[in-house]
């Protein structure tokens, strides 16, 4: 992890914009990943741990919940966090000794399984479409919008792909739309690569279009009668950039006007509780929630574009990692939806056909309760500007071993319960 300088002028560290530059990945040697408990407990006590990790200790929050923070720590910072925490009483594990281990690993998990293929690459490139699209393992943007229109190509009376704008450095935001009902009735919209770092969710997204499009003509009535939406990745700055320079990088790339820091997070940065709890100001956190909502191109084209096709919005699903959860509105505030029993019973049928196929084990959840509160989020965004019903934000694998760092041999397994949750909720609207 490089040095860090001041950039925006205050006495505390840059955190997440921090420039690397030059296309040279950035490094994660002996960054330890901890898992830190009871800070509900500290906050009482008038310590912010995360807030206190990420400035005094340059600290890259992955995970905050109402019962822990899983947070990474460059080499340099250990020794004093460690204190800070000792002095504190923290009670906390280290996940990780070594987040540049679990990055190599990674990669060479996607080599290996690729290559371990029975009958060579010859017979693996005939078997995948023109796109190359595959999903043991992970993709470059160029591949998953190869794949998209791959899609439109083999279904041409039905796909149309959209690009609904650009973004900040210029790529273009895709959206494929699937349909064979000319009036539109019942629509579900997915979208995944909202945050950049969590790659399986794309992987998890494009999984779903190949579920429902590779036997399109034997699926039941009640997903083909539906109008689907794929975006399959909205930051694709951002991804671009985790693939590239930075895996852990979770923000879009658009730059400050106020700080030398760069990107927003576009899951803060919809008109919902924008100006309230769970978001920052600051230009250079993780979390920060833009200079006003729907500021971001990202955010802006999306929510523009499902505006215009609200009328008969049933499902608006979103898929993040990680934390293997299933969870409805609302999140800025800590209240429930008025239907949220009817929410509850589509996602606990989701979860118990997950623990029935995979074996993994899911939570079904309101997200107050385990995420904490935090505005500014699409799902709440689409309940409370849409009035759409079936709004559910899916935390895939897993529970902190990987993290975001998640090997491909999972990927199969893990994209299959993001479909189950799909079908599940499309099953509900039938
Ligand atoms: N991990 C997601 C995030 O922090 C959870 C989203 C839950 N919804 C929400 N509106 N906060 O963005
Ligand atoms: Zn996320």
């Amino acid at each position: 992890s490089g040095t860090m300088t001041a950039l925006n002028g205050s006495s505390s560290l840059p955190l997440a914009g921090i420039e690397y530059g030059n296309g040279i990945p950035e490094r994660f040697d002996e960054t330890q990943l901890w898992r830190i408990y009871n800070i509900t407990d500290a906050m009482q006590q008038s310590i912010p741990v995360g807030q206190v990790m990420e400035q005094k200790f340059g600290g890259n929050i992955w995970k905050e919940n109402s019962k822990f923070l899983d947070i990474s720590i460059g080499k340099e910072h250990v020794k004093a966090a460690r204190s800070f925490l000792d002095a504190h009483r923290l009670e906390s594990e280290v996940l990780s000794g070594n987040v540049q281990e679990l990055i190599d690993a990674e990669q060479l998990d996607g080599i290996n399984s690729t290559l371990s293929l029975p009958g060579s690459r010859i017979k693996k490139a005939s078997r995948s479409g023109s796109s190359g699209m595959h999903w043991k393992d992970y993709h470059d943007l160029e591949t998953i919008y190869a794949f998209m229109r791959e899609v439109r190509a083999k279904f041409p009376d039905i796909a149309r792909l959209y690009t609904i704008g650009q973004t900040a450095e210029g790529r273009d935001i895709k959206v494929l739309r699937i349909s064979e009902n000319p009036r539109e009735y019942k629509k579900i919209w997915i979208d995944g690569g909202i945050h950049a770092r969590e790659w399986i969710s794309p992987a998890t997204v494009t999984y779903i279009l190949y579920h429902l499009m590779s036997k399109w003509e034997t699926q039941p009535k009640y997903l083909r009668e539906k109008t689907w939406y794929f975006l399959c990745v909205m930051n694709p700055d951002g991804y671009v950039y985790s693939r590239t320079v930075n895996r852990l990088w979770r923000k879009n790339r658009s730059p400050s006007r106020r700080a030398n820091c760069f990107g927003v997070d576009l899951n803060r940065n919809f008109d919902i509780g924008w100006n309230g709890y769970g978001s920052s100001t600051n230009p250079c956190s993780d979390t920060y929630r833009g200079t006003s909502p729907a500021s971001e191109q990202e955010t802006k084209v999306v929510a523009e574009f499902l505006a215009k096709r609200k009328h008969n919005l049933d499902a608006y699903l979103t898929y993040h990692s990680y934390g293997q959860m299933v969870v409805y509105p609302w999140a800025y505030k800590a209240v429930k939806v008025k239907d949220a029993n009817v929410l509850q019973r589509v996602a606990n049928t989701a979860v118990d056909r997950i623990a029935q196929k995979t074996g993994t084990s899911y939570r079904a959840s309101v997200t107050h309760e385990v995420l904490g509160i935090a505005g500014g989020g699409s799902d709440d965004w689409s309940r409370a500007a849409l009035g759409v019903q079936y709004v559910y934000t899916i935390e895939l694998r897993d529970r902190g071993t990987y993290g975001f760092v998640l090997p491909p041999k999972y990927i199969k397994d893990t994209a299959l319960e993001g479909w189950i949750v799909a079908d599940a909720v499309a099953q509900a609207i039938a």
